[in-house]
């Protein structure tokens, strides 16, 4: 259980430049020189897993409301990208399996970012491995998540794709955890990050990964530290 991933990441595709976790996100990313792309995965009403960071769908779509109560179709009727910008006007909102197809077709690696509402973690694992499985492997993924009944799931249905445990602070028991779940990654917001744990996190063999960085001096002061990679919404930039 292992990939090699590079040093950046496009951040929900390339969210500095096109609108997040959409299929031109993704394209604008591969574009920009990124091998890599993260984007966030929940579920439809009607259970089929979509790209969307959001509960709801008031901030980066013309729809309102939470996503959990919109079945696909009706969720493909709506705009995801005039909020950014008119250029991306009618710009759908993907499913997980037509991410994944343009991904591989770029060749672009993945990480899947699970994000699913507290009453429907079990749910949305299930069906979010139920379509990673469908693809080949090997195809270069990493599946992370806040959720810890989602990495759990991760860990006994998906054994051999490589897991990483997302955090925004590094909790004081983050050794335990991965070992627990077999982990490969440490996911972790930088801000909160300290010279100091990116170093023992290091030294015990895990892969540490930070987001969001958009400032190259961020980038450089964190690859000294140690981190492997970086999230970001400029992935030309860093
Ligand atoms: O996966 C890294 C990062 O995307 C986690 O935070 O809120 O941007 O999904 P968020
Ligand atoms: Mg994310």
């Amino acid at each position: 259980m292992t990939v090699k991933i590079p040093k950046k990441i496009g951040h929900r595709g390339a969210a500095g430049h096109a609108p997040e976790n959409t299929l031109a996100g993704i394209r604008k990313a591969a574009d920009l020189g990124a091998c890599w792309v993260e984007f966030d995965v929940m579920l439809s009403q009607d259970g089929i897993p979509i790209l969307m960071h959001d509960n709801t769908l008031n901030r980066t779509t013309n729809g309102k409301g939470p996503i959990s109560a919109q079945t696909l179709n009706v969720l493909r009727t709506l705009d995801a990208g005039s909020w950014f910008n008119e250029r991306f006007a009618g710009e759908p909102i993907p499913t997980l399996a037509e991410t994944l197809r343009l991904a591989e077709m770029l060749g672009l690696g993945c990480n899947v970012e699970i994000k699913p509402s507290p009453e429907t973690s079990e749910e949305t694992a299930k069906a979010v491995i139920e379509v990673v499985n469908s693809f080949q492997r090997p195809f270069s993924i990493i599946m992370s998540s806040f959720s810890e009944t989602v990495i759990e799931m991760l860990h006994t249905y998906l054994f051999d794709t490589p897991r990483g445990l997302l955090v925004n602070k590094i909790p004081e028991d983050w050794r335990s955890k991965l070992q627990k779940w077999d982990c490969f990654s440490l996911h972790c917001n930088h801000k909160h990050l300290s010279q100091e744990q990116a170093k023992t996190i290091k030294s015990a063999n895990y892969h540490l990964l930070c987001y969001t960085v958009n400032e190259p001096e961020s980038a450089a002061s964190l690859f000294n530290w140690g981190v492997d990679a970086i999230f970001s919404d400029y992935p030309d930039r860093v």
